[in-house]
């Protein structure tokens, strides 16, 4: 189809410091007056790169950004309670694109199931720590401490997808591959977002 090859060819690498100032403007978006300090990030070659993993970088930076954001909320304020709700969404339909976009097909290569599989236990890990908290009194003291350790979590799984999965997963793939991958992530994300449900399950001990 003529628009597919007008939107592969066209798409140019941008400087990492465009790219993760844009992520973060998506994240601002959505409370202009929150501080978004996401500080020094992880090194990685992918920022602003016109592939699939560029394009999954621009979503932890967003990512990065709403959960930084998160921490200057106070109690149950519509700050808190927008954010929270907009997290939510985008971490659980950015798992299940990455997932269908990159991690099936890395996942089909005998060289590269650990490192799918290690990617997919932690959003399990991650989908159970946002319904905890989901289901949890965002006013009571103990939450902000809950979600901080969300906020170490999945900046933990991030920066090893950065430096590690994606890493190894890109020298196996063909350089069409990781571009058709791109949109079909797009795809996936905007399907995914647009029906994301919070699910409230308190799973985790103190
Ligand atoms: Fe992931
Ligand atoms: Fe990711």
């Amino acid at each position: 189809m003529a628009t597919q090859t007008i939107e592969t060819r066209s798409r140019k690498r941008i400087t990492p410091a465009k790219a993760k100032t844009a992520a973060i403007g998506k994240a601002k978006a959505i409370a202009p007056d929150l501080a978004a300090r996401i500080g020094s990030t992880p090194k990685t070659k992918f920022r602003g790169d016109p592939d699939v993993f560029g394009r999954l970088v621009e979503d932890h930076d967003r990512h990065r950004a709403l959960l930084a954001m998160i921490e200057e909320t106070q109690g149950k304020s519509p700050d808190r309670q927008t954010l929270f709700l907009e997290l939510v969404k985008e971490l659980k339909s950015h798992a299940a694109a990455e997932e269908q976009a990159l991690w099936s097909t890395v996942l089909r290569d005998p060289e590269t199931t650990d490192d799918a599989r290690h990617a997919i236990a932690e959003h399990k890990e991650i989908d159970d720590m946002l319904a905890d908290l989901a289901a949890r009194d965002m006013a009571s003291p103990g939450w902000l401490r809950r979600f901080a350790d969300l906020r170490q979590e999945y900046l933990h799984h991030i920066r090893e997808e950065e430096q590690e999965q994606f890493v190894a997963a890109q020298k196996h793939l063909k350089a069409t591959d990781v571009r058709y991958m791109r949109r079909i992530f797009n795809r996936r994300k905007k399907e995914g977002k647009a029906v994301a449900k919070i699910e409230k399950k308190i799973s985790l001990k103190d």
